[in-house]
């Protein structure tokens, strides 16, 4: 009979056992930065999540900084938006200064920012409208102004997650184009149309006017498009692809960790997090050793990397093991 529980015993022999840990450079923390000044807006339906603008960004900074983590996934709200979602690429807008600002003061954060149109739009959506067709080629555009937009004020990474056709490709050539050949792609590749984004919604006012995203994002109940859609990104150039949200598709990420040789990343998305904080509060669930499981598990299943709203929590916790 063979004895697993030999390797059970106790805390020494099972650390020696472990085969997955977390580690702080593990994480990338989402921020929302919000236009104006001295904001400091709490997100109801994410407790410990804030709007901030950039004046108040340092306190956060300082705890990123602090906390030795992979980076941060930048969001801008901007105060104006329209149809065309022009403050996505101003050279002046929020997110954009933002990243300036960090780049400036804290030059050892490694900076991603999300490309996407939704939170500069006036009806939401991720791209341009016609009527209620949200156009696809048409936004094509707008991705790459964006994107090369943030390069220049000091982005480290951009992440495409509006899921138009052939965005990956089109980003990729336009940053070569203006000399960005280093900055690397961090495609949102697998992202379904979820129910768990939303908190995320009320916290980057990004709720669409009108209809819903089931048009660009995924089905979830498709798990054989979901590699389509990777395989498409990785042809196109990404060089990181992504799985979205997590906890409820680590099927798909172990499938496309057993398929692509390429690094992965996960998405454990706001509604996820306001889950696990929701039943905590009430006393109901612990709340290191169920984010620690969650965690775990998804870096089991094959990520590399994990955009978490824990990941400051989940760092400390990892320090002080
Ligand atoms: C923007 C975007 C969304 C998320 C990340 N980028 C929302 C959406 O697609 O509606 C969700 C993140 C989360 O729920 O934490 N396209
Ligand atoms: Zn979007």
């Amino acid at each position: 009979m063979y004895r697993f529980r030999r390797l059970r015993r106790d805390e020494r022999i099972r650390a020696l056992m472990q085969e997955t840990r977390l580690h702080p450079k593990d994480f990338i923390y989402p921020l929302f930065v919000i236009e104006g000044e001295k904001i400091k807006n709490a997100v109801d339906s994410m407790p410990g999540v804030f709007q901030y603008s950039i004046d108040c960004l340092d306190e956060i900074l300082d705890r990123v900084k602090e906390a030795r983590i992979g980076g941060v996934m930048l969001f801008g709200i901007p105060a104006c938006k329209d149809p065309q979602g022009s403050q996505a690429y101003a050279r002046d807008g929020v997110t954009q200064r933002a990243v300036r600002y960090i780049r400036e003061k804290y030059p050892e954060i490694y900076i991603v920012v999300d490309v996407c149109l939704c939170e500069y739009t006036s009806h939401g959506h991720c791209g341009m409208v016609r009527g209620e067709e949200i156009l696809n080629d048409e936004t094509l555009p707008y991705l790459v102004k964006m994107a090369v937009s943030l390069a220049e004020a000091g982005a480290d990474m951009v992440a495409p997650s509006d899921m138009m056709d052939g965005r990956v490709a089109a980003i990729r050539e336009g940053l070569d184009r203006a000399g960005f050949t280093q900055t690397p792609v961090m495609a949102y590749s697998a992202k379904f149309a979820s129910a768990y984004y939303g908190p995320f919604r009320d916290a980057a006012q990004s709720a669409p006017g009108f209809g819903d995203r089931k048009s660009y994002q995924m089905d979830f109940a498709n798990g054989q498009e979901a590699l389509r859609e990777i395989r498409a990104d990785i042809e196109e150039g990404a060089d990181i692809v992504m799985v979205k949200p997590a906890l409820a598709y680590l099927d798909v990420l172990k499938e496309a960790a057993l398929t692509f040789d390429m690094p992965l990343a996960v998405y454990n998305v706001s509604g996820e997090y306001a889950m696990v904080k929701a039943a905590a509060e009430r006393g109901w669930i612990d709340e290191r050793r169920i984010v620690t499981e969650n965690l775990t598990a998804m870096k089991r299943a094959g990520a590399k990397i994990i955009i978490t709203y824990h990941a400051l929590d989940a760092a400390a916790w990892e320090k002080d093991q």
